[in-house]
């Protein structure tokens, strides 16, 4: 698979447009924005803001120094990590588009003095050994086929003891789901594994597992809220992930809802540690 199938997927060229228009409904100027404004849009992971904060609940974030962000799309949880401690932050994509439209963002925020954003592949991080204390990946191992190297790189950047926080999308019941999904159009950029399979790739790179949380009845519970709205409103809110991923989004959150609602996957929590 090649990574600009995953950057075609992701592509968007009106995002900061998009944007500006949810702002201007929301009636929040651009003069005015804060990082928790930009939470609803640029937290492209199952639950949001919530599930960033449930994520790293457990870690002394206030501790860290240097932090990177693997596969950081607009950089949503880049800006929360800045925001909440005073660390610099590292954040790769390979979506060029992401990484422009999250160095606006960055700037729009006051934040981009501590945030770097920085097109790139995961499986070949653009970064000198031992550099980082904490390194977080949320919802970018379903694109990568190759975990083993994903995980190597991780280990290679992390610094001894650092801690390797992970929320994917992992298999439940290995059995087909119906595509488009949030991060694949289709079954050729999907590389879904069960979370068996993270641990023994993590504990190969020279990672210990400290914690492993399902989190399928908050993503449940999450998309059936999120139905309910949708059913209740009068189209899509202000700010939302519709201005990041276009029209296309109710298909993709129906099918992966749906893939979530019959147990056959579920978004789960990995905290490891360097050894
Ligand atoms: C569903 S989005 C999640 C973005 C971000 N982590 C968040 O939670 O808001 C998945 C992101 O992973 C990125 N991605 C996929 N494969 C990657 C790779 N090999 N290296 C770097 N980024 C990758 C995509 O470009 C996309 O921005």
């Amino acid at each position: 698979m090649e990574d600009n199938q995953v950057a075609s997927h992701y592509s968007n060229t009106k995002i900061i447009d998009s944007i500006l228009s949810g702002l201007d409904r929301a009636g929040i100027g651009v003069a005015k924005v804060s990082v928790d404004d930009l939470g609803p849009v640029d937290e492209f992971h199952t639950g949001g803001r919530a599930a960033t904060e449930h994520l790293l609940e457990d870690l002394q974030i206030d501790t860290y120094e240097c932090i990177l962000d693997i596969g950081c799309g607009i950089g949503g949880t880049s800006r929360f990590l800045a925001d909440r401690t005073t660390a610099t932050v590292s954040g790769i994509d390979l979506t060029e588009e992401y990484i422009e439209a999250g160095k606006i963002l960055n700037q729009w925020v006051s934040l981009e003095d501590r945030i770097s954003l920085q097109c790139g592949d995961a499986n070949n991080i653009n970064s000198e050994s031992n550099a980082f204390d904490l390194a977080v990946m949320l919802h970018v191992g379903m694109n990568v086929e190759d975990k083993a190297t994903l995980f190597s790189e991780a280990a290679r950047v992390l610094k001894q003891g650092a801690e390797f926080a992970i929320y994917d999308v992992m298999v439940k019941k290995p059995t087909q789901i119906k595509f488009p999904v949030p991060w694949a159009t289709n079954q050729s950029m999907s590389f879904l594994e069960p979370v068996e399979s993270y641990e023994e790739y993590l504990e190969g790179a020279g990672f210990s597992i400290e914690k492993t949380v399902g989190r399928g009845e908050f993503a449940a519970s999450f998309f059936r809220n999120m139905l309910e709205t949708a059913k209740e409103a009068d189209g899509p809110p202000a700010i939302g992930l519709h201005l990041l991923v276009g029209p296309s989004i109710k298909d993709k959150m129906q099918n992966f809802s749906q893939a979530v609602f019959d147990g056959l996957v579920e978004p789960t929590e990995i905290i490891a540690r360097k050894l």
